[in-house]
């Protein structure tokens, strides 16, 4: 059973116990600004099997990897201007470049699954001092089984993956909510591969220019792990419900009310504001809660596309595609 150490009443016992258990190949789950994620050192075959094995991932997914700051992300990656204006302006933060691997780099081909680019980022908060302590990248996926909702609290980790891992550092609810924005530039123009926590607006507005959304197809030949079904709760997921039916778990946004609520079995609202950060932060949570609560069938009202709404749009409609 996993050890569970609190990052903000003992951060240098967290640092402490993590250190020997990473430079031992383990893996081991640690809190980011967006999800939790499931760590190990990038550069260590044994390790990089051994989160593929414990989330039962296909091994053509290829890691991010995590870094400490932007001039440990230089040794490992090469950057474009583009690419690097984006760094000096969004890190630490939710923002994931697959940048060309640099000549020498240490990360192991098993975390890039054989191709000549890798994702890197450096996180946000505890995450990005234990890397610098650590000394080298950290490959971390979402921290949860592969194919099921991530984990944003250390609880949702341990329900998962708690005897399968040796330690979870618990830093409370992550406070994104979505993972990270995947971007790649390639001849001065910028794909979008998927959209997560930094709105694709805020990279248009630093950018000054537009983001290329490729067709959804292509977006899962660029990005491996982005299969369709993905995030999926045990009940199945209706989206743009205007009305809800009798049985279902019923999850609002904003303050209009759907036909039919008073038929709902569970009724959570993501943010009554209509706050799309806010309902970010809550989504996976309140998936976690509309499955548990034994419902029929989860159903979304309309989110609007903007801002986070597209991270939001895409992962609840991930969690609605056909299951494999
Ligand atoms: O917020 C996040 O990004 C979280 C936290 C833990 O940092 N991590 C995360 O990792 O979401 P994961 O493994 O669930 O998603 C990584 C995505 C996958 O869709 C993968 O295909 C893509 O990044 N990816 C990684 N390296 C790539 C590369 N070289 N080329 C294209 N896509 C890549
Ligand atoms: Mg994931």
């Amino acid at each position: 059973m996993a050890e569970c150490i609190s990052i903000e009443r003992e951060p240098k016992t967290a640092i402490a116990a993590a250190l020997p258990l990473l430079a031992q190949g383990a893996a081991i789950a640690i809190p980011t600004e967006t999800v939790y994620g499931l760590a190990a050192d990038a550069t260590n075959p044994q390790a990089i099997t051994r989160i593929y094995e414990t989330k039962g991932r296909p091994r053509f997914n290829p890691l991010i990897c995590h870094m400490a700051d932007l001039a440990m992300a230089e040794r490992h990656a090469r950057f474009d201007p583009l690419s690097r204006t984006l760094a000096e302006r969004f890190w630490p933060g939710p923002l994931t470049l697959i940048l060309p691997l640099q000549d020498g780099s240490p990360i192991h081909p098993l975390a890039t699954a054989g191709l000549d680019t890798v994702g890197v980022r450096c996180p946000r908060g505890f995450a990005g001092q234990l890397i610098a302590a650590f000394g080298q990248p950290l490959a971390a996926p979402s921290a949860n089984t592969s194919g099921r909702i991530s984990p944003t609290s250390a609880t949702h980790v341990e329900a998962d993956l708690g005897d399968k891992i040796p330690l979870i550092l618990d830093g409370g609810t992550a406070g994104v909510g979505v993972e990270s924005t995947i971007v790649k530039v390639e001849n001065g123009a910028v794909h979008l591969l998927r959209p997560g926590g930094l709105a694709a607006e805020e990279i248009e507005a630093c950018l000054g220019l537009s983001l290329i959304r490729p067709e959804k197809a292509g977006a899962i030949i660029e990005a491996p792990g982005m299969l369709a079904s993905h995030y999926a709760p045990d009940a199945p997921v209706r989206l743009n419900a205007l009305e809800i039916h009798a049985g279902e778990a019923a999850i609002l946004f904003g303050r209009d009310t759907p036909a039919g609520l008073d038929k709902a079995h569970f009724i959570r609202n993501l943010s009554p504001e209509g706050k799309l950060a806010e309902a970010a932060a809550a989504l996976f949570q309140t998936m976690k809660e509309a499955d548990a609560s034994g419902a029929a069938r989860i159903a979304f009202v309309p989110i609007p596309m903007q801002g986070l709404g597209e991270a939001i749009n895409d992962r609840i409609e991930r969690a609605a595609a056909p299951r494999a």
